[in-house]
């Protein structure tokens, strides 16, 4: 059954030219079916190359207008018109308006994780692959991160030549994992690798092998001689890494880091996408795509 579902998308993605790419976070089953996988930078950059007439986004709605930002001429679907970003609608249009102009002098740094409307006040934005080389390269000092806290202060702590002030928003998942809970997996895989996204919270971070994107964590556990590994982001990466590493181990660091949102995607939904008959299609002005697209540019031009 599941294999006919993935043979007939093959089928209507070469027939319809389609271009399927999925965020790591998505089933497995979706990603074999993925003309490209991949972090949200990795995803971003794909955007703005793909020569297909249509774009589904296997993700949340941020990843889609991403995607349209950057390919206005591509018809570009959302594969499940419910998926959010919690973290994307944390903060208003109106409340960043307010904080430039009392902080005039500020750069708005935006994570990728934010609405298109948040993304025209904000002057660049980065992803969690990216941040690091971003922040340190931009001509300003002083900078306000919106709207995740924990990558704020992962970024703060590696860039302390910047003066960057922080919201308090932050991934409702990441957030639930917790100092204990590193301690339970320690002391349960005392040989394990701790490999983390700099969405959890600095107790988390803080002691782990290896802080990074979820591309960069899969790359980190399919390099590294260990065996054992922890994973401190999205659990279905733990089931990807298992698929890919024959002869190694990979444990949740807690069961609640589940998003709910990039889960609500199933091959049904694709296979509707790819019939053009389910998923969203993402529609934006050309006045807020431009606005929009300038702080992704800096971020492409900055990340490399
Ligand atoms: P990445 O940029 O690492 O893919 O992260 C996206 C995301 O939403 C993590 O929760
Ligand atoms: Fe958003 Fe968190 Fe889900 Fe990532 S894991 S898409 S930050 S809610």
């Amino acid at each position: 059954m599941i294999k006919d579902m993935q043979n007939e998308i093959l089928r209507l993605k070469e027939q319809n030219d389609i271009c399927i790419l999925a965020h790591c976070y998505q089933g497995h089953e979706i990603l074999e079916v993925a003309d490209h996988v991949g972090d949200s930078y990795a995803l971003a950059k794909k955007a703005a190359e793909v020569k297909n007439k249509t774009v589904i986004m296997c993700g949340v709605r941020f990843m889609a207008e991403t995607v349209k930002i950057l390919a206005p001429e591509k018809t570009v679907i959302l594969s499940n018109a419910s998926a959010g970003c919690p973290m994307a609608e944390q903060i208003t249009a109106d409340e960043l308006k307010k904080f430039k102009a009392e902080n005039p002098y500020c750069a708005v740094v935006a994570y990728v994780n934010t609405t298109a409307e948040l993304k025209t006040l904000c002057d660049v934005c980065v992803t969690s692959a990216s941040a690091l080389k971003i922040v340190r390269e931009i001509p300003q000092k002083d900078i306000l991160f919106v709207p995740d806290i924990n990558l704020g202060t992962y970024i703060k702590n590696n860039v302390p030549e910047k003066n960057i002030r922080l919201m308090d928003g932050g991934c409702p998942y990441h957030k639930t994992a917790t100092a204990e809970d590193v301690k339970a997996a320690r002391a349960a895989h005392p040989e394990a690798k701790l490999l983390v996204h700099p969405e959890c919270s600095p107790e988390v971070t803080e002691g782990a092998d290896y802080i990074g994107s979820t591309t960069g964590i899969m790359d980190y556990a399919k390099k590294s001689d260990a065996k054992e590994f922890i994973i401190g982001t999205e659990n279905s990466i733990v089931e990807h890494l298992q698929f890919e590493c024959e002869g190694k181990k990979f444990y949740p660091l807690t069961k609640n880091l589940v998003c709910h949102d990039m889960k609500l995607t199933t091959l049904g939904d694709v296979l509707d996408c790819c019939k053009g008959e389910g998923g969203e299609i993402i529609e934006m002005s050309e006045e807020k795509r431009l606005a929009a697209k300038k702080c992704l540019d800096e971020m492409l031009r900055y990340g490399g």
